[in-house]
């Protein structure tokens, strides 16, 4: 079956057909009924999926395709409508997919790491160093810029850094807790942040911007509100970002993190883009850094490319169900809590 959140990448291979049931039926219905009732309609016509099968593997993702025809204009609408936009506009659809891939950069997700984060800096009693893998524009890189409300508010409501005076206004990220989580009383200093992708997207450029824009679900406003804000935050000191293989990148990157702060790499929604190969490999350079630079990590996955530590996925003692729909947060491979897969919920563990 396709990986957690599967508009995104793919653990193993599936029918083109069963791959968008899966998403209509799934992973969209909770969030977007639009793209639920199109991705439905398009598992069950035969000439719209032979159409898709001529793409690459990892081309024919639910969320590709349908962000693709949203980033072209299609409205929401019912199926007939959304069809005949696909038949046209193909070429443009088939363009966009082939050029763009499922790079959601969703900052809501900083919500669900910053208590994991907050316990690391004050555990290490010094700064942060953060290392993003898989960071899209790395607007997950500024936890320490951010809002946030937990619980409505009524639990904690935090202000991060540019809340007043002329710097952008923050996104609030609101986020449903459950089990005792620990709240930092304070956001983290972070006083270094870099990230690698394979293709980095730019917050300063127009093109990359109305790609991000597109990714998100059409229902979902304040998704889109929050991706704003964040963008203005990051374009004040746009992060470095490296561009090349995580496996490839990340001792050199780390290399060049301050050696005074501490470091700590995290990623949400990467390994489903990794072999088991590329994710065992990803493993071992981890087990080498928290070795040789006590390096952290912060591990946000869903549940067919969690790694444990003899590789398989399965969680000993644990309801596969708890986590199927949400991501599975692990501290140095330790699990920490199930996240919802926007950050929109934190069940501690
Ligand atoms: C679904 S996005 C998630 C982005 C970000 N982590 C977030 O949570 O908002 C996955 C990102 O991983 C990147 N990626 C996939 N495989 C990679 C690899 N082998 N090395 C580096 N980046 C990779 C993709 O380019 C994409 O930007």
């Amino acid at each position: 079956m396709p990986a957690a959140g599967s508009g995104t990448g793919s653990g193993t291979e599936t029918g083109t057909a069963e791959w968008y049931r899966h998403f209509g039926t799934v992973d969209a219905p909770g969030s977007s009924p639009c793209y639920a009732d199109w991705s439905l309609h398009i598992a069950d016509d035969p000439e719209l999926i032979a159409r898709i099968d001529q793409w690459p593997y990892n081309k024919r993702q639910p969320l590709l395709m349908l962000a693709a025809a949203r980033l072209l204009g299609v409205r929401v609408s019912p199926y007939p409508e959304f069809r005949r936009f696909l038949d046209e506009h193909w070429a443009e659809v088939s363009r966009t997919v082939l050029s763009r891939a499922t790079q959601t950069n969703e900052v809501g997700r900083c919500a669900t790491l910053l208590p994991s984060l907050g316990a690391i800096a004050a555990a290490e009693g010094r700064p942060l160093a953060l290392i993003e893998v898989g960071a899209s524009a790395g607007l997950a890189l500024f936890p320490d810029r951010y809002s946030y409300e937990f619980d409505d508010g009524v639990k904690v409501t935090r202000l991060g850094a540019g809340a007043s005076g002329r710097l952008p206004k923050p996104p609030v990220l609101r986020c449903r807790t459950a089990g005792r989580v620990p709240l930092p009383d304070a956001l983290p200093e972070v006083v270094w942040r870099a990230g690698i992708d394979l293709n980095p997207l730019d917050v300063r450029n127009p093109d990359d911007v109305a790609w991000l824009e597109a990714l998100i679900w059409p229902e979902q406003e304040f998704r889109r509100e929050r991706l704003r804000r964040a963008i203005a935050v990051a374009r004040e000191h746009p992060p470095l970002l490296v561009a090349g293989d995580l496996n490839e990148q990340l001792l050199s990157l780390a290399g060049r993190a301050p050696a005074d702060a501490a470091l700590v790499v995290f990623h949400s929604a990467v390994m489903g883009y990794l072999s088991a190969d590329g994710r065992a490999r990803f493993r071992a350079t981890m087990q080498g850094l928290a070795h040789d630079r006590g390096c952290h990590w912060l591990s946000n996955e869903g549940e067919t490319v969690i790694i444990q530590a003899d590789g398989s996925a399965v969680l000993p003692g644990m309801d596969a169900s708890r986590i199927r729909g949400n991501f599975l947060l692990q501290h140095n491979g330790q699990r920490v809590a199930i996240t919802g897969l926007h950050g929109q919920s934190l069940d501690w563990l």
